[in-house]
C-alpha cells in the first residue's frame, strides 16, 4: 500500500509533488509529506489525514527545490502520526527516504543500528531505511562522488527482507536522486529535461507519455536529463523506453462526481476494449501472445484461477466458461490460501492470476510459488507492465483502462469478457465445441456494450430503491451457479462502500442455516439470469418471503415479477456472460445507498486500491 511520487527538473518540485500524491491517494491517506532540498538542506513536511492537509502547511508554498519526493500513507507499522509519516530521514538528516511496502527485518536491522549509536524516533520499519543508507554511506569514504551515494543504497537495499519501492535524496548530492523497487511498484516518466517518478502511471500522465517500468533490484541514478541503470554488481544496464496510449483524460473524473460512477458508465466502451480486434469474421479467436497448441491444452491436468477480492469473483465466471468449454477441471482459489495451502501443482498445470493492479501481493507471491512447482503462468492484468505480468510467463491485459476508484467494477466485467474470449480460443484450439455455440457465443459478447447501455439506463430505479434500504444493517445476497458468482461480488460492492453488513449464500444453501436470520423486513437480492436455475432459485425466493423478506430481483427472465418488492429486467444473454449485465444495478446500487449515507465512494475507510502487502 502507500503511494510514492518523485521529481527531479527545473521547476518547483513541492506543487508536482502534490498533484501526484492527490491522484495517489487512492493507494492509502491516513498522512502524507514530501521532501525538497533546498538552498539550506532538506526540507521535510508532513501532517496526518488527506493530501490536502500537507498541502495546506504554513510553508509549504515557499519551498524553492527542484527536486523532492513524497507519500502518501496507508499505515502497517505505526498509527497514523505525523512521527510515522515519510519521508523519513537518517540522523543526520543527510538522507531522506519514501517507501511503499514492508521491511519484514526490520526490527533485527533497527537493534543492529540502535547499537551501532542510531536512534528511531518513529514506529515504522521504513526509518531503518536511510540510517542504513547513512550508515554505509560514512563506511564508504574511498569511494568518491555519486557512487558512494549509490554503494550506499544498494548495500542498504541488499539488507532488507521484504517488499519495497524506495526514492532517496541526499542532501550532499542535490542534483540527483536514486531509486529502486522490489515487489513494489515504480514508474520513472521521463520528460524534456525533468524525471517523475510514481508508483502508478496515470499519477504523472499529464506530464509525460514516456515511460521506465523497472524491475526488481535494478538501481537508478536520476538527473535531471538523465536516468542511469544498474544492476545490484552496479553494472550498468540498458533500459528501454515505454510508450503509454491512455491519456490523461482517461484518468481523471470526466465531469462525474465520483469515480466509481464514471467507471461504471465506462463498461460500455472498456468490455468493447477488452474483446479489441481478438473476433475477426471466419477467423480463429486471435491470441497470438499465447500460441497454445492442442497438444499442449489436451496435456492439462487442471488449471488454477488465483486472485483476491473482486478478480476471484470474476475467476468463479472464468472456471464456469472454461470447464464447460474445455472440459479441464478448474478451480478457483483465493491467493492468500493458495500460497500456503501446498497446491496440487506440476508443469501439467496451467495457473491463470487475475488481478487489475497487477501488484497484489498475495497474487505475486502465488504466481511465484505455481512457477517454482512447474505450473505454466498466465497473467490477466489491466496494467500494462505490472509486476504480475511482468513475473508471469505469459501475460494477457484486459485494457479497461485506468480503474481509480477502490471499489473495483469496469475491471470487474472487461475481467469476465477476456475469460470468455480466452475460453472460446482454448475450446477453437481444442477443436471439441460446436462451431456454431462458439460463434453465436462470440456475437452475444460482441453486443454486450450495448446492453450493457441498456442496463444502466435503470439507474434512476435503482437509486429509488437506495433510498428505500440505505439504513438497513444486514443484506442477503442470493443466487444459483453463476449467479451465486453475481450474488458474492454485488455483496462485496455493497459492504465496500456502504458499510452495510452483508452475506451472499448459494440459494440452496440459505435452508441449511442463514435462513434462521431472515425475519420481517430484512432485504434479500437474487440475481436470477441461468434459466436453468430459474425456477429452483425462484422457490428460495418465495421461502424468505414467506418469513417476510423484501425482495429485489435482478433478471433477465420473462417472469411474472409482482410478487416480488422490487425488480430489475437486464437484457438478456448467454448465462455465462450474464454476470457483466447483472453486476451492474448491484453496483449501482452499492453506489446510490453509499452517496445516500455520504460517505466517501471512491475511497472506502480501511481499504486501498492496490493491497501491496500481505
Ligand atoms: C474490489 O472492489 C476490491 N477493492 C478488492 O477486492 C480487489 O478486487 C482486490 O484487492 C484485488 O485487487 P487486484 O485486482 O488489483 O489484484
Amino acid at each position: 500500500m502507500c503511494g510514492i511520487v518523485g521529481y527531479i527538473g527545473t521547476k518547483k518540485a513541492s506543487p508536482i509533488l502534490i498533484n501526484g500524491l492527490l491522484r495517489l491517494e487512492y493507494r492509502g491517506y491516513d498522512s502524507a509529506g514530501l521532501s525538497t532540498i533546498e538552498k539550506n538542506g532538506i526540507s521535510l513536511m508532513k501532517n496526518i489525514g488527506r493530501v490536502k492537509n500537507l498541502s495546506e502547511l504554513p510553508g509549504i508554498d515557499d519551498l524553492e527545490g527542484t527536486i523532492g519526493i513524497a507519500h502518501t500513507r496507508w499505515a502497517t507499522h505505526g498509527i497514523p502520526s505525523k512521527e510515522n509519516s515519510h519521508p523519513h530521514t537518517d540522523n543526520s538528516k543527510n538522507f531522506s527516504v519514501v517507501h511503499n511496502g514492508i521491511i519484514e527485518n526490520y526490527y533485527s536491522l533497527r537493534n543492529k543500528l540502535k547499537d551501532e549509536g542510531y536512534t528511531f524516533y518513529s514506529e515504522t520499519d521504513t526509518e531503518v531505511i536511510p540510517n542504513l543508507i547513512h550508515y554505509y554511506y560514512k563506511n564508504l569514504k574511498d569511494e568518491i562522488g555519486i557512487n558512494r551515494f549509490l554503494k550506499a543504497v544498494r548495500n542498504a537495499c541488499l539488507d532488507l527482507k521484504g517488499s519495497f519501492a524506495i526514492e532517496v535524496i541526499c542532501k550532499d548530492f542535490p542534483d540527483n536522486m536514486i531509486v529502486v523497487r522490489k515487489d513494489s511498484p515504480l514508474v520513472i516518466g521521463k520528460a524534456d529535461g525533468e524525471n517523475y517518478l510514481s508508483s502508478d502511471i496515470p499519477a504523472i500522465l499529464s506530464f509525460t507519455r514516456t515511460f521506465y517500468l523497472l524491475n526488481d533490484f535494478e538501481f537508478v541514478v536520476l538527473s535531471r536529463n538523465d536516468a542511469k541503470f544498474y544492476d545490484t554488481d552496479l553494472n550498468p544496464i540498458n533500459k528501454e523506453l515505454t510508450s503509454i496510449e491512455w491519456d490523461a483524460i482517461g484518468a481523471e473524473k470526466n465531469g462525474y462526481e465520483d469515480y466509481m460512477l464514471k467507471e461504471i458508465h465506462e463498461q460500455v466502451t472498456s468490455t468493447r476494449e477488452t474483446v479489441g480486434a481478438r473476433f475477426q469474421e471466419n477467423q480463429k479467436t486471435c491470441f497470438n501472445e499465447l500460441n497454445f497448441t492442442k497438444e499442449y491444452l489436451s496435456s492439462l491436468n487442471r488449471i488454477y484461477i488465483v486472485a483476491c477480492g473482486t478478480a476471484m469473483h470474476a475467476g468463479l465466471a472464468g472456471k464456469a466458461i472454461i470447464e464447460k468449454l474445455c472440459r479441464i477441471q478448474t478451480e478457483v482459489d483465493i491467493a492468500s490460501e493458495f500460497r500456503y495451502r501446498d497446491p496440487l501443482i506440476d508443469d501439467k498445470t496451467l495457473c491463470i492470476f487475475i488481478s487489475q493492479s497487477g501488484e497484489t501481493a498475495d497474487t505475486i507471491a502465488a504466481l511465484k510459488l505455481s512457477k517454482q512447482k512447474g505450473a505454466k503462468t498466465l497473467a490477466i492484468s489491466n496494467v500494462i507492465g505490472s509486476s504480475l505480468s511482468r513475473e508471469s510467463d505469459l501475460a494477457i491485459y484486459t485494457h479497461a483502462g485506468p480503474e481509480i476508484a477502490v471499489a473495483s467494477t469496469k475491471a470487474y466485467t472487461s475481467q469476465i469478457v477476456l475469460l470468455n474470449v480466452l475460453a472460446i480460443y482454448m475450446a477453437e484450439v481444442l477443436e471439441n465445441n460446436d462451431i456454431n455455440y462458439l460463434n453465436t457465443l462470440k456475437k452475444d459478447i460482441l453486443e454486450l456494450p450495448e446492453k450493457i447501455s441498456q442496463t444502466i439506463e435503470h439507474s434512476e430505479c435503482v437509486k429509488d430503491f437506495a433510498k428505500k434500504i440505505y439504513q438497513e444493517k444486514d443484506v442477503f445476497y442470493i443466487g444459483r451457479g453463476i449467479d451465486n458468482a453475481i450474488a458474492k461480488e454485488g455483496s462485496l460492492k455493497l459492504k465496500e462502500i456502504s458499510y452495510i453488513h452483508s452475506e451472499s449464500y448459494a440459494a440452496g444453501e440459505l435452508k441449511h442455516g442463514a435462513i434462521a436470520l431472515i425475519e420481517k423486513g430484512v432485504t434479500v437480492i437474487a440475481s436470477l439470469t441461468d434459466k436453468d436455475l430459474t425456477k429452483k432459485t425462484i422457490s428460495n425466493i418465495q421461502e424468505v418471503i414467506t418469513r417476510g423478506a423484501k425482495t429485489l430481483i435482478v433478471t433477465n427472465q420473462d417472469l411474472d415479477l409482482s410478487t416480488f418488492d422490487f425488480s430489475i429486467k437486464i437484457p438478456e444473454t448467454n448465462a455465462f456472460i450474464s454476470p457483466v449485465l447483472a453486476i451492474i444495478p448491484l453496483q449501482l446500487l452499492a453506489y446510490y445507498i453509499s452517496k445516500e449515507k455520504g460517505l466517501d465512494v471512491d475511497k472506502p475507510r480501511n481499504l486501498a486500491k492496490s493491497v501491496t502487502v500481505e
